[in-house]
Formats: structure tokens, sequence, C-alpha cells
């Protein structure tokens, strides 16, 4: 919930006339960290050309949305508008941001659960699991990874550009890439979900691990679970590691934070997410004589079993997301993916169960991977596991020069 007046103070604060009021708090993980929370972003990251733009096609009213939505996207909350009491950023574009605002970053989020006796996954729910919040409002209310937790999985910030066409997609598509005959020992899945906004049963395709389907739900997750503002898809507050005396001290803001105008009734959410339905998708670049020798390599090495190079949106009420084609390089399935899979289970994905990572934009997003373990693309493929095993010795057959030609086709996406 943000009054205009809070708004003016946040203008102000981003040019540094104001400075922040609340003493933040921080969770210090075992690297060590920044003391009195995040960074503040700072003046806007230089965009590369193109990424970040909205989509082609648009009419007045829906490019007006996308640059309201870019501006709540931006927005600071603080302790005053529904901050925490837990979180792990003010605003989205914290770390949404590279190379352009609606990006992703190399921040992480920590995940925890713990392994039983008999092999299952506890997310420790009631000790504040399995989404680690890093920062609170106030020291006495800082989570930790509770001692209970013997898996630790971190999750760097993915990338939103294209997202509203991935949105379009049909359920049927996905499903339809799941049935299909598939080679090299690859046996994707849909990953099936009620999604939070509309009640029904969606085939996930966002985060990691396909946990969402449609913005909407994820913006009020995110807003919940990443900033600590409560909103009528997701209205309880997060207790402190499931204290609920400590989430009863400090939650300032009674109730639901995100208010719904009851004129329109729309709220911080829709914002964010007219502001990523509209976002373009990431631009590539021309193809050298090797990039387009690379990208036969992709297709023969069997890359394309799992990062399908494109798919397409059905009939939406926006021309712009209507009947398009999207050159994502994903099925949006969930594949067990062995040895990297996070270890997490979370909703129908199982501990080793990964999403295909959409490759579109992964020339402008490295380290690469769900925790970012991977420094350079050739290391991200040498690290593919389970499912793409065959695959993967296929590529680490290849010669030197057609691993080039792959990776410079993989640099112009
Ligand atoms: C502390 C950093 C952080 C903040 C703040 C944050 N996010 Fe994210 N975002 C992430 C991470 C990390 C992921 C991957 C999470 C996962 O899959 O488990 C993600 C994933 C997403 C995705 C899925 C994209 C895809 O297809 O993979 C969407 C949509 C999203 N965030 C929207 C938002 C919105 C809207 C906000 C503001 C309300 C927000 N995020 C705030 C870190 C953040
Ligand atoms: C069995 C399915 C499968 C196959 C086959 C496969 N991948 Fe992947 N790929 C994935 C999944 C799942 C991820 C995300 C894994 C993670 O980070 O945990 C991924 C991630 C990546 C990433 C990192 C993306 C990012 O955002 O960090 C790159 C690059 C990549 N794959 C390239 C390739 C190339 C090139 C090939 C062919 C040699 C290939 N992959 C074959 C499933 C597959």
């Amino acid at each position: 919930m943000k009054a205009p007046l809070q708004k003016v103070l946040l203008a102000l604060s981003a040019i540094g006339i104001v400075t922040a009021g609340a003493a933040i708090a921080q969770f210090a993980p075992p690297g060590g960290g920044r003391p009195g929370g995040p960074p503040a972003p700072g003046p806007a990251t230089t965009p590369i050309a193109n990424f970040g733009g909205p989509l082609i096609g648009l009419n007045a009213q829906q490019r007006a949305a996308f640059e309201e939505g870019a501006v709540e996207f931006r927005t600071q909350d603080t302790p005053e508008t529904g901050l925490g009491p837990i979180f792990n950023g003010r605003s989205c574009a914290e770390c949404h941001s590279g190379p352009a605002l609606g990006g992703g970053s190399n921040v992480t989020v920590t995940r925890f659960g713990r392994v039983n006796e008999s092999g299952q996954f506890d997310p420790l729910l009631a000790l504040g699991g399995s989404l680690l919040q890093r920062f609170a409002i106030n020291n006495l209310a800082l989570e930790r990874v509770p001692a209970e937790a013997n898996v630790i999985a971190q999750r760097k910030t993915t990338p939103l550009f294209g997202a509203g066409l991935i949105e379009a997609i049909p359920d049927q598509a996905i499903l339809a890439a799941a049935a299909r005959p598939q080679a090299d020992g690859i046996s994707g899945r849909a990953a099936l979900i009620t999604d939070p906004a509309s009640g029904q049963m969606r085939v996930g395709r966002f985060g990691w691990k396909a946990q969402h389907a449609s913005l909407l739900s994820f913006s009020a997750d995110a807003y919940l679970n990443e900033m600590g503002i409560t909103n009528r898809f997701f209205p309880t507050e997060n207790a402190p590691n499931g204290n609920q005396a400590v989430l009863a001290r400090f939650d300032r803001v009674p109730g639901i934070e995100d208010a719904v105008d009851p004129e329109t009734g729309r709220s911080d959410i829709d914002a964010f997410t007219d502001f990523m339905r509209f976002l373009a998708a990431p631009p590539r670049l021309v193809m050298s004589a090797s990039a387009r020798a690379g990208e036969s390599v992709f297709a023969t090495t069997g890359c394309g079993g799992c990062h399908t190079p494109s798919l397409a949106t059905g009939n939406h009420p926006v021309p712009a997301l209507s009947n398009q084609v999207v050159n994502l390089y994903s099925d949006l399935l969930l594949h067990d993916m062995g040895s990297l899979g996070d270890g997490i289970v979370q909703g129908p994905a199982a501990a080793r169960e990964m999403r295909t990572a959409p490759l579109w934009g992964v020339r402008a997003r490295a380290p690469y991977l769900h925790d970012g373990r991977a420094p350079t693309l050739d290391a991200a493929i040498r690290a593919h596991d389970g499912e793409a095993v065959i695959v993967r010795n296929r590529y680490l057959g290849l010669t030197p020069a057609a691993r080039q030609q792959l990776l410079d086709f993989l640099g112009t996406l």
C-alpha cells in the first residue's frame, strides 16, 4: 500500500534527499553480509540496447499500463507501508534489474528443509520454511536457517523479459510437449499446480521449479514472501521462523497491506503484472557464420530435447500476445536433473526436478544455473546431469571447434 505522500518521499529518497528512517536488520549468512539491509537500488541501471522495452504492438492504454507498472515495480516499500517484518528486498526492482528493469540479477534467495530418516522432504513450515527471509525491520525479528535443516539451497533471480508471452502459451501446448515421444533418455513432465489467483488447475511455467502459472499469482507470492506485503491472494503475514509472538510484536500494519482500490478492484500486484506481461522478449543478436553453425550443433547434440526452440501463444485479448511465436528455448517442463537438482520439494516438483531454464537472453545473465554456480556457459552445460546425461556426454564429445560454435550460438540468444 503506498500513499501519494509516500511516493513523493520515495522519489526524493531516490535522489538522495531523504534517507531511510527505519533501522533494517539482516540475517547474516555464513559467508557474512552487508550490515543494515540490502543496498538501496541506485540510479536506474543503464539498459543494454532494447532489453527491458515494452512489446511491439501495444496500444496507448497498454503502453500506459506498462509504464505505470514499471513505477510500482521500482517503488520501495517501508515498514510504514507494510514491508516485513521479515523480507528479502524492498522493491521488485531491487532484484529484477539486470541488464535492464525487469531482468534478473545475482541476488539469490535461500530455501531450506529437512530430509528425514525415511527420505521424506519436510519444508519445515512451522519453523518458517522453506523460504528464508534474510532481513527484518528489527533485529529481534531476524530469521535464521534452523538447526533442523539439512538441505539448504540458493536460487538466483530469474529475468522477466517476455514473461507475458510465456504466460500466454496455452497449458495444452505444454502438456503436448510432455506427451511427445522423447529421445536420449529425456522424460519431462508438466508441473500441475492450483493457481492461487484463479483457483484453477493449471500448468506451472514460472520459477526454477515451474511453481506458478500466472504472473498475477507470482506477483502476489513475491509481494508476500520477498517483501512481506500481504495481499488479497496471500493475506497471512510470515511469522519469523514460525514464531507468532514475534510476528505480533513487529507486524506494524494490520490487515491486508496491498490495499485494493474500491473503484478499480486493483492493487499493486495488478500493476506489477501489467509491467511484466507487456515486457518485450530479450532481443537477439545477429548471428555470425560460427553462431549459425552452432545453431545446427545445438540441434544435433540434442539440446532441443529440453530447450525447445519455440512454442506459440494461443488466442489472447491483447493482440501483441495473441498467436505469437515464442523463441524461449524451453519446453517449460520439469526434468530430473540428478545431482544438479536443488534438493527442495516444491509443489509438484521433486527434489531433483528443475524447470528447463529458458535460454533466451542467456547471454546477459552470467553466472548460470539456479544457484549461479557456473561462471561460464561451458561450465553450465558440463553440470547437466540426470535426464541430460546422454546429451551432455554428446557435448563433451564434440570437437573443440563445434563446441565453440555452439557457445557462439548461445551468445546470440
Ligand atoms: C530478494 C530478491 C527478489 C525480490 C525482491 C523479488 N524477486 Fe522475483 N524472483 C527472485 C528469485 C530468486 C526468483 C526465482 C525464485 C524461484 O524460482 O524459486 C524470482 C522469480 C520471479 C518470477 C518468475 C520468473 C520466471 O519465469 O522464472 C517472477 C514473475 C517474479 N520473480 C516477480 C517478482 C515481483 C513482481 C516482485 C515484486 C513484488 C519480485 N519478483 C520481487 C528474487 C526476487
Ligand atoms: C534433460 C533436459 C535438458 C537437456 C537435454 C539440456 N538442458 Fe540445459 N538446462 C536444463 C535445466 C532443467 C536447466 C536448469 C538447471 C538448474 O539450474 O538447476 C538447464 C540450464 C541450462 C543453462 C543455464 C541457463 C541459466 O539460466 O543459467 C544452459 C546455458 C543450458 N542449460 C544449455 C544447454 C545446452 C547447450 C544443452 C545441450 C548440450 C542443454 N542445456 C541440454 C535442462 C536440459
